[in-house]
């Protein structure tokens, strides 16, 4: 089983990632006794998903910075391929059966962190060290709620990344005189113009099932509007409502116009056809943004440019990062050092115009960060705020999973019932 996960991590991600920083033999064969978890005395083991393009230089931003505050320190960068976590949080999770948790790990806030690890036990509370750091009002209610289960905090956000955002390639739309779609049936001309013009109207690289659940999600919540779609993960209004139905067949037309191979890509090539103007939009998380500026050295608003995803303007679909302190690591301390500067402002600063996020914190630097990021951070400020399901926040990993299965079957075979009740069956998790 191990080694299966070992192999699928390795094996992920090699047509953009660099992997030298993907450190999956950590999955399970460290060989350290089964009550010492985290890298040991004088060592820190930060575990994650950001390896290779963009993904990990907002990381190696905020090691460096570490390294330079800790020279007493060493950092054992643990990350594991695989956009989303797709192999990560599986090695993971043998870990922490294991009782040999890394001394720190990425997750993302809200059912993933209190569902999952907190709900199982495993994570130190860390409300005396947001006291003693000067935290509290540091970082948004919103924020620290989805860090915090029956009172206790368990985590720090080291971002903001939004969900329902939309990439397009500026020039494609301007050789094709297309002005950006705000509503669905907008959206829908477009894409139609695109394809009659010889253009991939939407990028999608699906070889990893959340990027299809990420659009999947964002149709969601045009259909319901913020509340409703929270209520639909709360369990209070059934999958076979009208408007989820509704949203599913929308879902089933939008697939009808994305790249014939997007089994075969991964979210950066998918990216990559929008940056190269051989497809025209695609919707995308904003490390995107990241990798359009980091990788392909795209100018924002010059080269590619971004709106909200169709019928869902005024929302932020909230995806964040954060770090917590599972319990049995052998060094806490050096762990919360860690801890200290990603919380920080330096942290913060270092880490997000790279990684194309914005600061969890309130009071970060916005002169860091260029238009787009100026742009989130009052978007962020002005919006309703939803949980991403693909992102983990929204429901618990079960659920997920079953989601990101029956998503993966219907991107093939386009069945909306089947869908449906594959949702409904399933929601028993939630
Ligand atoms: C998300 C994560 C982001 C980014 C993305 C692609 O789940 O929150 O930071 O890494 O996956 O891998």
């Amino acid at each position: 089983m191990v080694m299966a996960l070992v192999i699928a991590a390795c094996s992920s991600d090699s047509s953009s990632d660099g992997g030298e920083d993907a450190d999956a033999s950590d999955g399970g064969d460290s060989g350290e006794s089964a009550e010492s978890g985290g890298g040991g005395e004088g060592t820190v083991e930060i575990f994650s998903w950001w390896t290779g393009a963009g993904e990990e230089d907002g990381l190696l931003a905020l090691i460096d910075l570490f390294e330079q505050e800790h020279p007493d320190i060493t950092v054992d960068n643990a990350a594991v391929a695989g956009g989303a976590g797709t192999n990560a949080k599986a090695v993971l999770a043998t870990r922490m059966q294991g009782d040999d948790p890394p001394s720190t790990f990425q997750v993302h806030g809200g059912a993933e962190l209190n569902e999952g690890w907190v709900a199982a036990d495993k994570m130190e509370p860390l409300n005396d060290f947001y006291e003693e750091q000067g935290w509290m009002d540091k970082f948004p209610q919103d924020l620290i709620d989805m860090v915090s289960k029956d009172g206790n905090i368990y985590s720090v956000p080291v971002n903001i990344h939004r969900g329902n955002v939309v990439f397009y390639n500026k020039q494609v739309f301007e050789d094709n005189g297309l002005e950006v779609p705000t509503t669905y049936d907008e959206f829908i001309e477009v894409a139609d113009q695109l394809q009659d013009a010889g253009v991939t109207p939407l990028a999608l690289g699906d070889k990893e099932a959340w990027t299809a659940t990420q659009i999947f999600e964002n149709i969601l919540l045009g259909e319901l509007g913020p509340d409703d779609y929270k209520s639909l993960w709360a369990g209070d209004i059934p999958f076979d409502d009208d408007r989820v139905v509704a949203a599913a067949e929308k879902f089933k037309t939008v697939l009808g116009y994305v790249n014939e191979d997007h089994a075969s890509r991964n979210w950066q090539d998918a990216a990559q056809l929008v940056g190269d103007g051989e497809a025209a939009m695609i919707n995308m998380g904003d490390w995107a943004k990241g990798y359009f500026s980091n990788d392909l050295e795209l100018e924002t608003n010059k080269d590619f440019g971004y709106f909200a995803f169709p019928e869902t303007d005024g929302d932020f679909m909230v995806i964040t990062d954060t770090f917590g302190l599972p319990k049995g690591v052998e060094n806490p301390d050096e762990v919360k050092e860690f801890l200290s500067v990603l919380g920080s402002v330096e942290g913060q600063d270092a880490f997000n115009p790279l990684k194309g996020s914005i600061p969890a914190r309130v009071d970060a630097d916005e002169s860091k960060y260029d238009e787009y990021g100026k742009d989130a951070m009052k978007d962020f400020n002005e919006s309703n705020l939803t949980p991403s399901l693909a992102h983990g926040s929204a429901a618990a990993e079960g659920f997920v999973t079953k989601a990101n299965q029956a998503v993966n079957i219907f991107v093939t075979q386009l069945d909306v019932d089947n869908l449906i009740n594959t949702l409904k069956n399933a929601a028993s998790e939630l």
